[in-house]
């Protein structure tokens, strides 16, 4: 345990598999108290028993991002369970994607609740019990398309964008209250969905899907795809109290793919 960590609580949303599942196994083996969410009442059991069997201390609650009464549910069980939460990774689920042109007002809608209500609300009900014990930590999971969009990922581009608003208001909001906020600009990591995004392009242009996993990689200065761990790393450096300047920054975390500042 390399953070100071221990005994903490930390919720992470959308952590049955991919980059919050990474996320929570990382935070988890630093000795933290755990709560993860997500939709699937069977992949989060599976997740939660992996978790148990390394020895960390994890509880799940069944909870749609999109909806609002699911969210606050998550804060109420994390509060229920360990009586605080001391650190809130938001995590969301990926986006449907597609031109500006291919996406219906239905589908805007859903988005924005997917990518931005679902911080707004998790946020406002975790920050009262923080602001109460005058500390805190958010960390925002968001994506590179925030400095460097991807065409076929509208919906990333333009409503995650919000997300930098957020991080640096609350960041300004939030200090005084030792109430620390920053934001995850993650690349290409190796998941379900990317392995999903990489079968459709695969399929539609003639190829394997480890060709393609292998393109990608080679856009990747350092010469692979993050892993959810790495993103985990980051993470638990900054909810530890090593990382007690760092407040309202965005950090990217890509190989060095994103090439704008
Ligand atoms: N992988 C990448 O390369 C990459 C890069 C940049 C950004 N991102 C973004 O990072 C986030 C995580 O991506 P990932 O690659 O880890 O995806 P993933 O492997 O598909 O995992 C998504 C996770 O989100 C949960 N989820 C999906 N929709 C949800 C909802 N409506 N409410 C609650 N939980 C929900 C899923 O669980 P259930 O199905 O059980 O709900 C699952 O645990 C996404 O927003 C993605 O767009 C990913």
């Amino acid at each position: 345990m390399r953070y100071g960590l221990k005994g903490r609580v930390a919720i992470v949303t959308a952590a049955s598999r991919g980059i919050g599942l990474g996320v929570a196994r990382v935070l988890g083996r630093e000795g933290m108290r755990l709560i993860i969410s997500s939709r699937d009442r069977e992949r989060l059991a599976e997740a939660q028993r992996e978790l148990r069997g390394e020895g960390i201390e994890v509880e799940t609650v069944v909870a749609d991002i999109t909806v609002r009464s699911d969210v606050r549910r998550i804060v109420d069980v994390a509060v229920g369970r360990y009586g605080t939460v001391d650190v809130l990774v938001y995590n969301t689920g990926p986006p449907k994607p597609g031109t500006f042109m291919e996406l219906s007002d239905e589908d805007w809608e859903y988005g924005v609740r997917l990518l931005l209500m679902s911080a707004i609300w998790i946020t406002r009900d975790v920050v009262d019990h923080m602001i109460r014990k005058r500390s805190g930590n958010i960390i925002y999971i968001t994506s590179s398309t925030l400095k460097q969009p991807i065409p076929s990922l509208t919906l990333s581009n333009v409503v995650r964008l919000s997300i930098a608003g957020l991080v640096k208001t609350l960041a300004h909001q939030l200090g005084p209250y030792n109430i620390r906020v920053n934001g995850i600009l993650q690349g290409y990591v190796d998941t379900e969905r990317l392995r999903e995004v990489a079968s459709d392009r695969a399929r539609r242009e003639g190829k394997a899907v480890d060709q393609v996993l292998l393109e990608l990689a080679s856009q990747i200065p350092i010469g692979r795809l993050g892993r959810p761990e790495d993103v985990g790393e980051l993470a638990a450096f900054l909810a530890s109290d090593t990382a007690s300047y760092i407040s309202g920054s965005l950090i990217g975390i890509d190989g060095g793919m994103v090439l704008c500042l």
